[in-house]
C-alpha cells in the first residue's frame, strides 16, 4: 500500500509544528518533527561540553549517539541514548546548538537515514529544513512555510510568556535571524524552497486558515 508523505520546510518560528500537528490529527498521519532530532544531538554536544565550532568532535560524537522517536498518545517523544529528552530540547540554547550541529555532514547523514526510514513505512507529515529538497524529494505535497521575522519573533515571545518564561522580544528576533542565516547559508542541505514546493506566507493568516489551505492542496494532489 502506498504511504503518503507531506513535507513542510521553512525558517524558525514560521508555525510549521503547530500546523503540521493539526494536519496530522485530521489526516491521521504521523507527525515527525525533525528539528527535535537535531536538538537532541545538540543537547548531547552541550552535555559533553563540546564547542559548537569543534566539528571534528561533533562528527565523532555521532558514533556515541542513538536517537529514536516514539509516540505517546500521538505525541512525538525523542529518545537520546534511551533517555526521553522531549522536555529538555526546547531552549534557545538547544536550538542554537542544533543549528550548529546541523551543518555537519555526519550528523545530517544519520538523521536523514532515520527520517527516510520512518517515512517509508507510514503516512507522515514531516517538518524541517531539508524535507522537500533532500529527505522526501518525492513527497506528495511540499510546502514552504514562512512569515516575516518580526511576526515569528512575536509568536515565539507569546509562546514563551504563556509558559512563564522571562524573555526579550529583540533578543528573540535576533536569535531567529541568526539561526535562519546559519541554516540558509550552510553548505550541506541549506534551508531553501524546493522548486516544486508551494510557498505559503503565514504572516497574515490564522493557523486554521493555513491548515485549511494545506488540506485542500493535499486533497487536490491525491
Ligand atoms: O525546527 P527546529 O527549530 O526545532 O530546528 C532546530 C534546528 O535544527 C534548525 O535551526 C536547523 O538548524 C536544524 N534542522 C535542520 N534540518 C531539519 C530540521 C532542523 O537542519 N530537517
Amino acid at each position: 500500500m502506498k504511504n503518503y508523505n507531506i513535507a513542510i520546510d521553512g525558517p524558525a518560528g514560521a508555525g510549521k509544528s503547530t500546523i503540521a500537528k493539526k494536519i496530522a490529527e485530521q489526516l491521521k498521519f504521523i507527525y515527525v518533527d525533525t528539528g527535535a532530532m537535531y536538538r537532541a544531538m545538540g543537547l548531547f554536544v552541550i552535555s559533553k561540553e563540546i564547542a559548537a565550532t569543534d566539528e571534528r568532535s561533533i562528527a565523532a560524537a555521532c558514533n556515541e549517539v542513538t536517537i529514536s522517536l516514539n509516540y505517546q498518545e500521538g505525541v512525538q517523544q525523542v529518545l537520546l541514548n534511551g533517555d526521553n529528552v522531549t522536555g529538555l530540547i526546547r531552549s534557545e540554547e538547544a536550538g542554537m546548538m542544533a543549528s550548529a550541529v546541523a551543518k555537519i555532514n555526519e550528523v545530517r547523514k544519520k538523521m536523514v537515514q532515520l527520517q527516510k526510514k520512518i517515512a517509508s513505512s507510514s503516512n507522515v507529515i514531516m517538518d524541517g529544513r531539508d524535507i522537500g529538497t533532500v529527505v522526501l524529494p518525492k513527497a506528495d505535497l511540499k510546502i514552504y512555510l514562512t512569515a516575516g521575522s518580526k511576526e515569528r519573533a512575536l509568536r515565539r515571545f507569546k509562546e514563551l510568556q504563556e509558559k512563564g518564561i522571562d524573555c526579550n522580544m529583540n533578543d528573540i528576533e535576533q536569535d531567529i535571524i541568526n539561526r535562519d542565516n546559519q541554516d540558509m547559508q550552510r553548505e550541506i542541505s541549506p534551508l531553501k524552497k524546493a522548486e516544486d514546493a508551494v510557498l505559503l506566507d503565514t504572516s497574515n493568516l490564522t493557523v486554521d486558515e493555513v491548515v485549511k489551505e494545506i488540506l485542500s492542496l493535499f486533497k487536490a494532489k491525491i
